[in-house]
């Protein structure tokens, strides 16, 4: 294949469509992110969905319905973006139930009071979005479109959770308390969503060349860190982090050290939840099978009426 043309459309800003030739590596490469972040979505509805029947209010309940629900539509865009490059969605979702492929390690904390959902929308919807507006802009045509609805339906999440969070934060002594335990519990897993350090990435570099990415990790860290602190302060909470300071000079927030340790343990599959959430994973796929079934009997009975007219 012709590699300069393939790298004169990136430099140039353009987009990789599927049927264009694009090196091997790139699309290996392109692959495995998007299913690991389409894992990420899935995964993802499952500490959220388990407040759905103790949400505190309907009005609640519709909202986190919507969102959980949002969070599958993710999982299938993306699923459908790597389909679009070559890859087989069963292979995928077998490559996530038998541990192969990874996804977001944030998944793996429980969520043990209804706060928790709240700093899930406004930190984890954040860092999300933090992560996720650049890849609107990224080479590859299917996941770059993808982004920009996932992007649309992350930034209401976001909202949606920092309003849940002020009402709690503004609430009774009780509810301050689980606001502030929930942040407390949340910020330093959110931090660590952007991914190990830049001098500890070392596929960034030849992501950054193939415009997969735009921003290095600790870029992107460091951006969230800066909008984030406003909003606690502005909800009256404290940021767990004693050496956490506003440096005048560049702007920027100073923040403590990342324990990098409990990052690699909870990837490796030993934070709190891994079990638990790849089982239910396991079961829902299984569960699901009479619907894919079905879903499949019904599509060929359309083609087949389709063929006969
Ligand atoms: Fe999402
Ligand atoms: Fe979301």
């Amino acid at each position: 294949m012709d590699e300069r043309r393939f790298q004169q459309i990136v430099d140039g800003d353009g987009r990789i469509e599927p049927r264009d030739e694009m090196p091997d590596g790139y699309r290996k490469t392109l692959i495995r992110q998007i299913a690991q972040h389409a894992h990420s979505e899935i995964i993802g509805m499952q500490p959220e969905g388990n407040w759905i029947t103790r949400a505190p209010s309907l009005r609640r309940k519709a909202i986190l319905v919507a969102k959980v629900q949002d969070e599958a539509g993710h999982g299938l865009y993306l699923y459908g973006a790597a389909e679009t490059l070559g890859a087989d969605r069963d292979e995928l979702l077998d490559m996530l139930h038998s541990g192969r492929q990874k996804y977001s390690t944030i998944f793996n904390y429980p969520t043990v009071s209804w706060a928790d959902v709240a700093a899930i929308g406004w930190l984890v919807d954040g860092a999300a979005i933090m992560n996720q507006v650049p890849l609107t802009r990224c080479s590859s045509g299917p996941y770059a479109r993808a982004m920009i609805r996932v992007c649309k339906e992350e930034s209401f999440h976001q909202r949606q959770g920092f309003e849940a969070m002020t009402v709690l934060a503004n609430g009774s002594p009780a509810q301050r308390r689980m606001a502030q335990d929930a942040l407390d519990r949340w910020w330093w897993p959110s931090l660590r969503m952007f991914g190990p350090s830049d001098d500890n990435s070392p596929n960034s570099a030849q992501s950054m060349a193939w415009g997969i990415k735009r921003f290095s990790n600790d870029e992107l860290r460091q951006r969230f860190v800066d909008a984030t602190v406003p909003q606690a302060e502005h909800l009256g909470l404290t940021v767990p982090d004693p050496d956490l300071r506003l440096d005048a000079a560049t702007g920027h927030h100073v923040f403590g050290e990342i324990d990098w340790t409990e990052f690699f343990e909870v990837m490796k599959g030993n934070g709190p939840c891994n079990r638990q959430r790849l089982e239910r994973r396991v079961t829902a796929h299984e569960e699901g099978a009479w619907v894919r079934e079905a879903a499949a009997a019904y599509a060929s009975k359309q083609a087949a009426r389709e063929v006969a007219a």
